[in-house]
Order: structure tokens, then C-alpha cells, then sequence
């Protein structure tokens, strides 16, 4: 480490942020690559957070990342966005360049990233997501394009997941992306990757789950976007019935690994398995 080269200086935007992950995994990626920098926690409200942006590009940020309740109110603050944060319409990641504020998503990218690290395969698949929000929006995306075929979504909401599906046509013509109706179970049948992307099963409503498997799932991969518990009762029940499992650590790890490349504008290596140790240390001190 050199004491020429520039101090990074990075942060993150919510509030509620006491809970956060990312300042341990963002600190720990930057010291594991030898780089001067911080990464902050900065709470803000709806009326503070244009200073806050303000002080951001006085004293010179790099970058931040941007959680509940910013996520869509962000849009409005932003010089540029990238096309796929559009299409989610909420950003995760801001770049700040030459005063310029650029919004980036890489919830989507990190789910991409873990899915290609476990080894799914995509191609001509066929796909069941839980969830029509923004977590949805992003996974979608990057299930089309990674090359799923057909694509089923289940959502409370009807309308909603109908809005997405109108968009996901629309972005992706030729893919077959359906409403997931009466009979889940079947879907779940015909399905080799089943995602959740609500928030149903998160602390402390552990005990809940968006579907409760009847058959068994040789062959399929069962995906969970929440990572606390890592284990939700969802990917637990899916693997008892022989499913392969992937928990939202990895996302919530790939993610973050994407914003550090967009702040950097390079890529590097990391330690997954290490970085999961510390993140489930982190969460268990909470
Ligand atoms: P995010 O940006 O994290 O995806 P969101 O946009 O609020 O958050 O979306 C949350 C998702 O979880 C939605 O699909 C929501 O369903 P609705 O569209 O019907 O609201 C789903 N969700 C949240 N709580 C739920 C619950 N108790 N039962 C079923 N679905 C739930």
C-alpha cells in the first residue's frame, strides 16, 4: 500500500443502517485488495439526503451504495443510469465521477454471478420465481438473460407480477414469461430453478415460507434471496427433498463484489468461503 495512491472513500446511504452488512464485506474486500479507503454508514431521511449527496461530492466519494428507503427516491438525484437499473427501476450502486452521479443495480449481476459459481444451468431452462418487486425485477432479468426459456412468476400481488411480466416481454421477446396461477406445484414440477425474491421467511418470521414443497426436487436448484436466517425454512425444506440449494449470502456477496468493481473500474479475486465466514459472524452479532 502505497501512501501516494488515493484514499477511496465509500458509503452507504438507508436508514435504518444499523443492521447493515455491507460496510463488513465493502472493508474487508478493500483491505484483502491492499487499497486505502473507508466505508461509512450514513443514515438519511428523505429531507437530508440531498446534502448528504451534496457532501459527497464536495469532499470527494468515490462511490456509495443505496438501501431502503433510497433505492427508487435515488432516481431522481442521478446524472446517468445504467439500462438494466432502469429496467428495475431502483439503484443499489452509485458511481461518482466528476461530480456526475451514474446508478447502477447489481443485485441482478450478483445473482447471475452465483448461479454461474454453483454451476446451474441455464440454457433452455425453465424457471419459477416467488416475487414481483424490485429483488424480482432484478433476478428476471438475469435469468432471461442467461438464457432461461420459459419463465413462470408467482406473486401475491397479481397485478404486479402482470406488470412485470408485460416488461420482461416486452425487453426479451421470444422467451415465454407467464403468470404462475393455480397449480404451483406443478409449475414447481416442470421448473429446474425455483428463486424466491420476497421477504417472506426473514427474520424474525422465520417459520414462514412462499411455498411449501411437496415433491421431490432431484435435479433442481432452489434459490433464496434472504440471508437471514442463511438457511430459511424454504431452502431447508427444498433440500430435504434433494434439491441443490443456494442461500442469499452468496448474492449478498457477489453484489457487493460487483458495486467494489464499478467503484474500482477493475476487477480483482476474492475469498468467498472467508467472506461468508465473516458475514455470518457479523449477522450472529448483530
Ligand atoms: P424488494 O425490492 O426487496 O423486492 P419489494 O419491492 O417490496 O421489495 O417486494 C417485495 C416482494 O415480496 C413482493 O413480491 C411482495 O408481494 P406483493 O407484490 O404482493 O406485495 C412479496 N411479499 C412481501 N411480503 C409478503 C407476504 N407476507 N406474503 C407474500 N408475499 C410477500
Amino acid at each position: 500500500m502505497s501512501s501516494a495512491e488515493p484514499v477511496i472513500k465509500l458509503a452507504i446511504i438507508g436508514n435504518p443502517l444499523e443492521h447493515a452488512l455491507s460496510p463488513v464485506l465493502q472493508k474487508s474486500l478493500l483491505l484483502s485488495l491492499h487499497r486505502r479507503g473507508g466505508y461509512e454508514k450514513v443514515e438519511c431521511d428523505a429531507e437530508t439526503l440531498s446534502g448528504v449527496l451534496r457532501r459527497f461530492k464536495r469532499e470527494g466519494y468515490t462511490g456509495f451504495n443505496v438501501t431502503i428507503p433510497h433505492k427508487q427516491r435515488i432516481l431522481e438525484y442521478l446524472n446517468d443510469i445504467d439500462a438494466e437499473a432502469e429496467f428495475i427501476g431502483a439503484v443499489n450502486t452509485v458511481r461518482l465521477q466528476e461530480n456526475k452521479l451514474t446508478g447502477f443495480n447489481t443485485d441482478g449481476l450478483g445473482f447471475r454471478a452465483s448461479l454461474e459459481t454453483h454451476e446451474v444451468a441455464t440454457q433452455g431452462k425453465t424457471a419459477l420465481v416467488f416475487g414481483a418487486g424490485g429483488a424480482a425485477r432484478a433476478v428476471c432479468f438475469h435469468l432471461l438473460a442467461a438464457g432461461i426459456a420459459h419463465l413462470h412468476i408467482a406473486n401475491r400481488t397479481a397485478e404486479r407480477a402482470y406488470e412485470l411480466i408485460d416488461d420482461l416481454r416486452r425487453h426479451f421477446p421470444g422467451k415465454t414469461v407467464r403468470f404462475a396461477q393455480a397449480s404451483i406445484c406443478d409449475t414447481v414440477k416442470a421448473s429446474h430453478i425455483v428463486v424466491n425474491t420476497t421477504s417472506v421467511g426473514m427474520w424474525p418470521n422465520r417459520e414462514k415460507t412462499p411455498h411449501a414443497f411437496e415433491q421431490r426436487l432431484d435435479g433442481k436448484s432452489v434459490i433464496d434471496i434472504v440471508y437471514n436466517p442463511v438457511k430459511t425454512r424454504f431452502l431447508r425444506e427444498a433440500e430435504a427433498r434433494g434439491a441443490a440449494v443456494i442461500d442469499g449470502l452468496d448474492m449478498l456477496i457477489f453484489q457487493g463484489v460487483e458495486a467494489l468493481k464499478i467503484w474500482l473500474q477493475e476487477a480483482f479475486e476474492f475469498d468467498r468461503q472467508s467472506l461468508r465466514k465473516l458475514l455470518k459472524r457479523a449477522q450472529h452479532d448483530a
